[in-house]
């Protein structure tokens, strides 16, 4: 299974990537909005650190716009991956960017309905927003399991992408059910490293063996 980092910030990917654990790399407006430098250069800088697929995504809500946004996005690196939103027009933007040797992460997918369509176009990556819909009561890794099962019966070669990840579960789960890869916060990774009794028994290990070492000296 892969893992993504879900972030804009660059000190974040240098930090996460250097632990060897990095596949790639999942932007958003609302993530790149926030750093500073121009998002072009920043998708470049982030290329070049993790060296695997990074999706950066089109603003543009039309066709027309979405193609001509989609190969500048493309232009940066050969790492960049082109997201566009589950609608019609990003959908047969999928279509078409795929068709011409481009990849394309289908973003903001909250149905099994969506993943078929996506799948359909020929997107590389699919991202079903599992944390979203827990915010509205409904089961996240529920959907997961369908589009994973659908994929499979069909053997699409779309890779389901689990975003919008908020907890170690979510990612452990999304494991369980055979999912591609999970996108998460640099928080939801630095999680994922913690156990009370991996500190305890650190701790213990290393006292011992200065006790042992304070007799024989
Ligand atoms: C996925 O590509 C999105 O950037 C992201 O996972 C959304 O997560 P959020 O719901 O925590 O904003």
């Amino acid at each position: 299974m892969k893992l993504f980092v879900d972030t804009g910030s660059i000190k974040d990917i240098e930090t996460i990537a250097a632990l060897g654990i990095l596949d790639g790399v999942t932007t958003n407006p609302s993530l790149l909005a926030k750093e500073p430098g121009e998002f072009h250069e920043n998708l470049k800088r982030i290329c070049n650190i993790v060296k695997g697929p990074v999706s950066g995504e089109v603003t543009a809500t039309d066709f027309a716009g979405m193609i001509r946004e989609g190969h500048d996005i493309a232009k940066i690196d050969d790492h960049m991956i082109v997201k566009v939103p589950l609608t019609r027009d990003g959908i047969r933007a999928c279509k078409a960017l795929s068709g011409e040797g481009i990849r394309v992460n289908v973003t903001l997918c909250f149905s099994s309905a969506q993943a078929l369509l996506a799948a359909k176009a020929g997107a590389t990556f699919v991202s079903p927003f599992v944390g979203r819909l827990d915010d509205i009561a409904t089961n996240g890794m529920e959907l997961i399991r369908e589009i994973v099962q659908i994929y499979d019966n069909y053997a699409f070669t779309t890779e389901v992408l689990v975003a919008s990840c908020r907890h170690p579960i979510h990612v452990v789960e999304a494991a369980k059910m055979g999912a591609d890869i999970a996108t998460c916060p640099p928080s939801v990774i630095d999680a994922m490293f913690n156990h009370p009794l991996t500190n305890i028994g650190l701790e213990k290990f290393l006292k011992d063996w200065e006790k042992a070492h304070a007799v024989k000296a």
